[in-house]
């Protein structure tokens, strides 16, 4: 099965997943404009690509939000074909509230910017352009990557835990949003529940390198991604990952519909937008 849409644009396209998925797209035929904050990673991307015409590099910070407007409007004006975005940045640190001196706040700020906020900035940017795509009668796809670890957090990373769940409790409520709006309809929402995963989110955490980086291969992870994604799975969890949705979300998942709709049922025009 192939990868159903024609033209991505891939944020975090610069090293580990998305540089993985960029490659692979890129070798399927399909247009891939990776973004990401290191120019030199995304020139090299567009130069190695298959058919580097249909390959581009957009150097952009996405912990610039009110930037992410003027961004949203560049791509769509340059790509007027775009009918994917992925979502896939995301950074990681380690902090220990037991030793409150060490943890830099700004951090935690700077770690749900990314992650999180920029993310629902990005959503709100470009759902106007994917709405004209669904009246048209086009498909699309919002396709975000969250972990395994919204399942259960993780100490060391706590704070990632927090933005990552929020991301998924996002995820859940904007597909229902989308979903329920016939002028939305073909605007596919997506979300890549991954595993520990060898890649450059885990450097200079303490005690990983070279003698001790447990994660799944990239390419091996990648392999089980693109065929969830081609199959056209709302949720494609991968790996370890695969096992604890399974066990603590996927029943989330199947009651939150008929949650909300009795809500509706009960509340009526309180529930309702119109
Ligand atoms: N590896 C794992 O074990 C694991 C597990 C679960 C979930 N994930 C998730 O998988 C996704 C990909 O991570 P990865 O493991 O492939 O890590 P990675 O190799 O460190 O890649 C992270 C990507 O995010 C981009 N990025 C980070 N901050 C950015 C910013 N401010 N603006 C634009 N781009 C930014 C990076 O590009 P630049 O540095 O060039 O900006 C890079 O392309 C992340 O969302 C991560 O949370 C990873």
């Amino acid at each position: 099965m192939a990868f159903p849409y024609k033209k991505v644009l891939l944020i975090g396209a610069t090293s580990g997943i998305g540089l993985e998925i960029a490659k692979r797209l890129a070798k399927e035929g399909i247009d891939v404009i990776a973004v990401g904050r290191r120019q030199s990673r995304l020139d090299e991307f567009v130069s190695k690509a298959a058919d580097p015409g249909k390959a581009f590099g957009v150097a952009f910070d996405i912990a610039e939000i009110d930037k992410i407007p003027a961004f949203a409007q560049s791509i769509t004006q340059a790509h007027p074909d775009l009918d994917c975005v992925i979502l896939n940045a995301g950074i990681q640190y380690v902090m220990d509230f037991s030793k409150p001196h060490t943890v830099d706040v700004s951090k935690i700020q700077h770690e749900i910017t990314v992650n999180y906020v920029s993310m629902v900035a990005l959503t709100h940017a470009f759902v106007p352009f994917f709405q004209t795509n669904s009246t048209e009668k086009k498909e699309s796809a919002i396709i975000y990557t969250t972990s395994g670890l919204i399942t259960i957090p993780y100490p060391m990373v706590l704070n990632y835990c927090a933005s990552k769940a929020a991301l998924h409790s996002f995820i859940l409520s904007v597909r229902e949003q989308l979903g329920q709006n016939p002028d939305n309809q073909k605007i596919n929402v997506v979300e890549l529940v991954v595993p520990l995963v060898q890649t450059e989110l885990h450097d200079g955490q303490p005690g990983w390198g070279p003698d001790f980086n447990p994660g799944m291969p990239v390419a091996s992870f990648v392999d089980a991604a693109m065929a969830g994604l081609a199959a056209k799975t709302t949720t494609v969890a991968v790996g370890q990952a695969e096992a604890l949705y399974a066990e603590f979300e996927a029943e989330k998942e199947r009651r939150v519909g008929p949650q909300w709709a009795a809500i509706r049922k009960a509340f009526g025009k309180a529930q309702s937008f119109d």
